[in-house]
């Protein structure tokens, strides 16, 4: 069937772009698809770092799923449990779920903030969560503000078939790209500039793609600008579990609990397992509303996505199981760190820095000394090279809509230790190797100019070096 014709038969969402598939990030998990690096079968392939899955422990649920077979209604110990629960089709859930995964919220977030399970909401996924609560919280062409850089799947979760905006609060390396009061102002004066209505801030706490904690000053800005302008306040606290160093995690449910001033029905919280549990096949996303109204409205719309009751039911046991979450959550934080660190220092030794972080499954890597130019286009140029000469999937800032271009996350919790240390070499020869044909580059160019020029234009060359030097090291001895 032709395009044209299918605009004709198919409706606008179905044939407009709003899903957000059509860029780099998401064609590199293409490249990742046609040529898979396996160890032994394909080890040429291209090395995934371009999914934010958090593989590291999922030896410990596998262990307890061993050792609790009755919390399975597939096993001899759980089948008595099959008919009510194959049955059982409320849109409220399972108390049991609600109860467990509410204590996990706590418990993620440092028992220093109270979830009640009354508000606890389900959906398909943080994915499923994010729309439901945009249909519930603005009309089509309404806008919410967010701070750049940010996860590119925001613009088909919030966006595609709400018809919601999503508009930049610019941030940048300046200030460890911190949002601060007058870009969130700057921001919303835009919007007004352009007859586009605020609807509300989506924020990502801890981040994704830059790994960091939003500290309690920030959010208490955002908090209070939400309250002044009479908007809504979504957090995405997706990645709480996985803040494995200082300073530690704040939620918002912390500030709305200290702020008796605080206007509890514009605070949201979207929450999910597949980042902190490492089960996004599992599709469990929550809901979690101060606003009555918002969580009546959540919970019919959730009927489009509720979590299967065989899974409420295994989670009900699972994370009820108090000894088992409190050693799952710090062993998951110790091995997130300690794959960090070796990472870190991996790249380090060839001189790449990262930007300094503290949660998430990625980081968030300084390539700007690389680059040809200071251009969205050097950008993609050094990503392209990346994936298909160095076999690397790694995600570009621009699909995370970063306004300085060099920036790329790096996911480092989806693999096994011997890839992580096959992908630092790949890294290291790559840069040892552009290094070097620079330098050859370099010489060849300086020579050349000392013969040709006359010996006042060497003098000039020798003072501002800038001058005259080649503009990308990596990316001419790439091509
Ligand atoms: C910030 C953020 N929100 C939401 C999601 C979607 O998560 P889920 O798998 O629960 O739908 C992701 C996935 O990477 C994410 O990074």
């Amino acid at each position: 069937m032709g395009e044209q014709n299918n605009s004709q038969l198919l409706s606008r969402v179905a044939t407009n772009d709003g899903h957000g598939e059509n860029c780099s990030y998401f064609d590199g998990w293409k490249a990742y698809d046609r040529d898979p690096f396996h160890s032994t079968r394909n080890p040429n392939g291209v090395i995934q770092m371009g999914l934010a899955e958090n593989q590291l422990c999922l030896d410990l649920i596998q262990e307890w799923i061993k050792n609790n077979p009755q919390a399975s209604i597939c096993t001899d110990d759980g089948v008595a449990y099959f008919k009510e629960i194959a049955n059982f089709q409320d849109y409220h859930g399972l108390p049991s779920f609600r109860k467990a995964i509410a204590k996990f919220m706590e418990k993620a977030r440092g028992s220093r903030a109270k979830f009640d399970p009354n508000r606890v909401v389900m959906s398909g996924g943080a994915t499923g969560a994010q729309e439901t609560i945009a249909f519930c919280l603005a009309n089509p062409g309404e806008a919410f503000l967010i701070p750049t850089p940010y996860y590119p799947g925001f613009d088909r979760d919030f966006r595609w078939r709400t018809g919601v905006q999503l508009l930049p609060i610019h941030c940048d390396s300046s200030n460890k790209f911190k949002v601060t009061l007058d870009a969130l102002e700057a921001a919303y004066q835009n919007a007004q500039k352009n007859n586009i209505t605020v609807k509300g801030v989506l924020a990502t706490n801890p981040s994704n793609p830059l790994g960091t904690t939003m500290d309690r000053d920030t959010l208490t800005t955002l908090v209070s600008f939400v309250n002044r302008k009479n908007i809504h306040l979504v957090c995405d606290e997706i990645f709480s579990g996985t803040v494995f160093d200082k300073p530690g995690f704040v939620s918002v449910a912390e500030i709305v609990e200290d702020d008796p001033c605080c206007n509890r029905d514009l605070v949201h919280i979207v929450y999910s397992l597949s980042k902190d549990l490492g089960v996004p096949g599992f599709r469990v996303g929550i809901i979690y509303s101060f606003n009555d109204a918002v969580v009546a409205c959540a919970r019919r719309m959730s009927s489009f996505g509720l979590i299967s009751t065989q899974t409420q039911h295994l989670l009900a046991s699972m994370l009820g199981d108090d000894e088992f979450t409190t050693k799952f959550l710090a062993e998951s934080r110790r091995r997130l760190s300690e794959r960090r660190r070796i990472f870190t220092a991996g790249l380090k030794r060839v001189g790449i820095r990262c930007l300094e972080s503290n949660a998430g499954l990625f980081c968030w890597m300084d390539l700007r000394p690389l680059l040809k130019a200071k251009t969205v286009e050097a950008e993609l140029e050094l990503w392209r090279v990346i994936i298909n000469d160095v076999k690397l999937n790694i995600s570009p800032g621009t699909s995370f809509h970063c306004s300085e271009p060099g920036w790329f996350r790096v996911c480092f919790a989806n693999m096994d230790d011997k890839t992580t240390e096959m992908a630092l070499t790949r890294i290291r020869t790559f840069v040892f190797r552009a290094n070097a044909a620079a330098q050859e580059k370099k010489k060849r160019w300086n020579m050349a100019l000392r013969l040709s020029l006359p010996r006042r234009f060497e003098d000039m060359s020798i003072m501002s070096p800038h001058l005259m030097s080649p503009q990308s090291p990596l990316v001419h001895a790439a091509t």
